[in-house]
């Protein structure tokens, strides 16, 4: 292993190959603009770093052209409603992530007069803010030399330093390895640089080694082991968790209920269920239901099995919820699993 103050140019050679192939993206400065002197949005940068977390590039594209449209800039964004921007984030999953990006635009706006900070420290002091997120919008939006560690660059730097210990445990080795890398000058592109050399050529698997800057330095590479790293620790298998779903119908509306701000799904809107313990519970209207099939879903700690109860209601009194007419909410808006659970119903009431 190398693990002295970057001897052989390495970050250089990295930008160099940056000039050439950076991936266009909607939220990115190019080189060649920040060369000419383009300053970065920091607001668009936070809002595509919060979106990116554990979100692939492909996803976000759609939500955040959507959400910088509606929203332009964290003044706008802090004085939106919160079911507003609770319905354009259905669908890129880890809700929490809106609560706080909600929170994090109105404590810009109250506490910093609209300017996001411009220091991994000040950064970390907002609401959805870690370490990982902290450092990138510092480095690619303010040019501070913050270490940008997220699964790419470990991958990378456990390629290049042929680092053998398996994730979690080589976190703190690849953090240190990825800082010595990081340059005092151009620390935004490095950091993108190293991100989309994870991304098209270090890839998890078939990296494209005969494309990479870094080849000659590569001792995975030299070892010809480089597909074999990050090794990571045996993850326990998910558990499958069962429950059930109400969907119920009174002529046009439909019986709709706000989940609770703490917890899975918190703060979206969904249908009545249960604890999704398999132990059931009442159902939330007096109704004659009918049981018509299961949805399926995985989140990242469990796989989720649904069973599904419809009803078209008449006068029965209703317990739990509210109705909803149709054209007062968007299906779209629905978190995944909840959106599925519609679709099946909707055939089915259409069926019957
Ligand atoms: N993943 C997370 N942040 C990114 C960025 N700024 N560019 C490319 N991929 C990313």
């Amino acid at each position: 292993m190398r693990d002295t103050v970057d001897p052989d140019g390495l970050s250089d050679q990295l930008l160099r190959w940056y000039d050439a192939h950076a991936r266009v993206m909607p939220w990115r400065t190019l080189p060649q603009d920040r060369a000419a002197g383009v300053r970065p949005d920091p607001y668009r940068v936070w809002l595509s770093e919060v979106m990116l977390q554990q979100t692939t590039v492909a996803a976000v594209k759609d939500y955040f052209h959507r959400f910088t449209a509606r929203w332009p800039d964290v003044a706008a964004l802090a004085a939106a409603r919160d079911a507003d921007v609770m319905g354009e984030w259905a669908g890129l999953g880890y809700y929490a992530r809106a609560r706080n990006l909600l929170k994090c635009a109105r404590a810009v706006v109250a506490e910093h007069g609209g300017r996001f900070p411009g220091t991994v420290a000040g950064l970390r002091t907002l609401p959805g803010i870690g370490p990982y997120t902290a450092a990138a919008i510092a480095a690619i939006a303010f040019d501070e030399a913050a270490t940008v560690v997220d699964g790419n660059v470990e991958r990378v730097m456990a390629r290049l330093h042929l680092v053998q210990t398996p994730l979690p445990d080589a976190k703190a080795e690849l953090t240190r390895l990825a800082a010595i890398l990081t340059p005092a000058l151009r620390p935004g592109d490095y950091a993108q640089a190293v991100m989309d050399l994870g991304a098209t050529i270090c890839t998890p698997r078939n990296p494209a080694c005969g494309l990479c800057p870094w080849m000659q330095s590569c001792l995975a590479r030299r070892e010809g082991v480089q597909a074999d790293l990050p090794r990571k620790r045996a993850k326990p298998e998910k558990p499958t968790r069962h429950g059930v779903l109400w969907l119920a119908r009174r002529g046009d509306a439909w019986l709709l209920e706000r989940r609770p701000d703490k917890g899975l799904l918190g703060g979206m809107l969904g249908f009545p269920g249960d604890a999704w313990d398999g132990a059931g519970g009442p159902a939330p209207a007096e109704a004659e239901w009918t049981e018509i099939g299961e949805v399926r879903h995985t989140f990242t700690h469990f796989h989720l099995i649904l069973r599904l109860h419809i009803a078209t209601l008449g006068r029965e009194a209703v317990l739990r919820g509210t109705l909803v007419p149709k054209a007062d909410f968007r299906p779209a808006d629905l978190p995944t699993v909840m959106r599925k659970a519609f679709d099946l119903a909707s055939s089915a009431l259409a069926l019957s």
